[in-house]
């Protein structure tokens, strides 16, 4: 985890370096397609993930999902901006299991995408996750 300072890079390029730089390292040998991920805090706290692949398939993990992990165990739960970047010609909007973890934390998390050639794309998660299914349904059975 990085905490940017304040007369430092704007979030936004700050999380773009860390998502850029996380794609580099992801462990992506089955689909040869890596993908990073920086989640800003809403303190300013920057974590990032990759995706992370496995011989058996199944258990590989996104690199949003990384990211969420990475904020949670570093004690962040509130998230302003997610970051993607990724190996595509299109940006990539992250897949539907990590829509629900992210709005599990951040219902209208504002997300932008980048491709390998600098394109983004920017959605925020209610558009990409319309009536979620979320904790508070939990609450509200017999
Ligand atoms: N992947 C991500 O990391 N994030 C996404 O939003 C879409 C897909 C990964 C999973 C797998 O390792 C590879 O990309 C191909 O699906």
């Amino acid at each position: 985890m990085t905490r940017p300072a304040s007369a430092g890079a704007p979030p936004l390029e700050s999380a773009r370096a860390a998502a850029l730089t996380a794609m580099e390292r992801a462990y992506a040998p089955y689909s040869q397609f890596r993908v990073g991920a920086a989640l800003v805090g809403s303190d300013g706290s920057l974590f990032a993930g990759c995706n992370v692949e496995n011989s058996a398939y199944p258990a590989g993990i996104c690199a949003e999902r990384s990211a969420v992990a990475a904020a949670v165990a570093g004690g962040v739960t509130q998230f302003d901006l997610l970051v993607i970047a990724s190996e595509a010609d299109d940006p990539t909007p992250p897949c539907g299991m990590c829509r629900q973890v992210l709005v599990e934390f951040a219902p209208r998390l504002e997300i932008v995408s980048y491709t390998k050639h600098g394109t983004h794309a920017a959605w925020n998660l209610a558009m990409l996750l319309p009536q979620p299914f979320t904790p508070a349904a939990l609450t509200h059975h017999q």
